[in-house]
């Protein structure tokens, strides 16, 4: 009788992987998460596969960042490399490739920056454009642009098609908000702009019928899914995009979500174990296909 089903197949888990880091180094902000170096991956592969996760997103932290961020499409770069390891150990795992420029600009803006501070769209595309390609060279299954840019998906999926990665899909984070609650992420990214904020390309959280024009828009341009971020704060928007397109909806229950939800349960304020079910079936419930969560390996493990 229950209306809202929820079960490790709609769950993708994403993971920070960091060159140079031998092991695990966990992230303050977030209990519970840690940062992985190239040799852990295998084993951490293993160990979702087992718990029925069928997908993770992978970002990274490179060696060295420029003003291009050009570790993000180098042959060798540090998601290139971790693509290569989790697939290697275990083919099956689907693994979504995180398209942006943040982590790897020394300034941390998702694009290429004028010289008065502003992030220069247009020209930020032939660069996300080359990560997609060179990220889908290296195996990942689906590409995943969160740059917020204007026009991206469009330069995304011709380059994809032109490279001979015309059967690899785009999910799109097509409806991302400057939000708060990335906080914890920037930290275990170390990705937070050095000047301004991401209010030029991040949408603001008061647009609803924004939301909608720009998925529709993202669609029109290529996109095979589409996510919307946060969740939480934004169910309403997800119902919303739920009801309007076809294509399926991801949401990103994100760091900051996951940050507050484990600092309750740290204190003994909440009940860690039915928090997150809770979170993550009104998740479902909103309309979501796809939840990407750091939760996903307590639940799936809770789940015995
Ligand atoms: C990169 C990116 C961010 C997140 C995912 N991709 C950070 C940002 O936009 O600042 C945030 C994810 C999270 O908070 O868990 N642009």
């Amino acid at each position: 009788m229950r209306e809202t089903e929820l079960a490790p197949s709609h769950i993708v888990y994403p993971l920070f992987v960091q060159a140079g880091l031998s092991g695990r180094q966990p992230i303050d902000a977030m209990p519970g998460q840690d940062r992985l170096g190239l040799d852990a991956l295998a084993a951490e592969a293993v160990s979702l596969e087992s718990l029925g996760i069928p997908a993770v997103l992978l970002f990274g932290l490179p060696p060295a960042k420029d003003d291009r961020g050009s570790g993000a499409w180098a042959r060798d770069g540090i998601v290139q490399q971790a693509v290569r390891r989790i697939k290697d150990a275990r083919p099956d795992l689907l693994v979504i490739g995180d398209v942006c420029l943040c982590e790897y600009t020394s300034h941390g803006h998702c694009g290429v920056v004028r010289a008065d501070g502003s992030v220069d769209n247009d020209a930020t595309l032939p660069l996300l454009a080359e990560t997609a390609v060179s990220l889908a060279g290296a195996g990942c299954d689906i590409i995943a642009p969160s740059d917020m840019m204007d026009g991206r998906v469009a330069a995304i999926r011709s380059a994809l098609d032109a490279s001979g990665f015309g059967e690899t899909p785009i999910l799109s984070y097509a409806a991302k908000f400057a939000s708060a609650f990335y906080g914890p992420f920037r930290e275990a990214a170390e990705s937070a702009p050095a000047f301004g904020d991401r209010r030029t390309y991040q949408m603001d959280p008061a647009n609803r019928r924004m939301a909608l024009d720009e998925v529709v828009a993202d669609i029109s341009e290529g996109a095979d899914m589409v996510m919307v971020k946060p969740a939480l704060p934004y169910l309403d928007v997800l119902r919303e995009v739920r009801n309007a397109v076809g294509v399926p909806v991801a949401a990103y229950n994100v760091s900051g979500e996951y940050a507050m939800l484990m600092a309750a349960a740290g204190n003994g304020w909440l009940d860690e174990r039915r928090a997150i079910d809770e979170v993550l079936t009104s998740i479902r419930r909103a309309g979501a296909d796809i939840i990407i969560t750091y939760h996903a390996k307590q639940w799936a493990q809770a789940q015995g």
